[in-house]
């Protein structure tokens, strides 16, 4: 009978199993660390959260080959400058509230979630807002009360009505203005965004 050659031997096979799975289990542990550098605020795709201090532009990377987020001028929101501790409060409570009403039931933010109504990545910047002057204001008015400030978008769905608290909705527009200066490469592509001062 032939010898069985080396690349089928059952040693051979079970070191490989063994060795494999030690590496993969290695290169997890650095990913996961790697990760979570990359997706804490004030690192360099994903902006402090005093950034809701500035105007965020989305802008054509010609290097990169679509929109990147880009901080402008100080544009404070409400016109309040905070500091670093005051935005990260704000900002952390637009997301609890995000997370409590469950808004992922319908929405995606970051592209997670459901596909019943537009992604929220950079809502801050839809140019159903109107203008810069006005944003502000209908965005809380509208989180506060969608029924009767609906826009459908000739889609016909409707945001229901989710008792979100005049505190409540200036967080979240909070959240989503800090969302929208997130390097995402380039998600959601092609999203057409509001003038704002500045612009080109
Ligand atoms: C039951 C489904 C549903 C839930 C839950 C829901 N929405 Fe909506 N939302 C919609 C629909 C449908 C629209 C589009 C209709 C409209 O604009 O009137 C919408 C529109 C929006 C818009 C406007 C998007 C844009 O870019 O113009 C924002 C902002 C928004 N929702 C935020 C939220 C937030 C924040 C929550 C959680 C607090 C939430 N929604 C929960 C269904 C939902």
């Amino acid at each position: 009978m032939n010898p069985i050659p080396w690349w089928a031997s059952e040693a051979l096979w079970k070191k490989a199993a063994i060795w494999v799975t030690g590496v993969m289990f290695a290169v997890l542990i650095f990913l996961t660390f790697d990760t979570v550098n990359q997706i804490t605020a004030g690192s360099q795709r994903v902006p402090a959260y005093s950034a809701i201090n500035q105007r965020v532009y989305y802008r054509f990377d010609r290097e990169r080959g679509y929109q990147v987020p880009v901080l402008g001028d100080e544009a404070p929101l409400f016109g309040q400058l905070l500091d670093e501790d005051e935005a990260e409060a704000l900002v952390t409570h637009g997301k609890l509230t995000v997370q409590a009403k469950n808004c992922m039931n319908c929405h995606t933010l970051l592209g997670n979630g459901a596909y019943f109504a537009p992604d929220l990545t950079k809502s801050w910047l839809d140019p159903a807002w109107v203008d810069e002057s006005v944003r502000e204001q209908l965005m809380v008015e509208f989180l506060m009360d969608p029924v009767a400030n609906a826009r459908t978008f000739g889609s016909d769905r409707r945001m229901p009505h989710l008792g979100i608290s005049e505190d409540e909705s200036r967080a979240v527009v909070a959240f989503l203005k800090w969302m929208s200066s997130i390097d995402t490469n380039g998600f959601p592509a092609g999203f057409p965004v509001i003038r704002q001062a500045g612009d080109p």
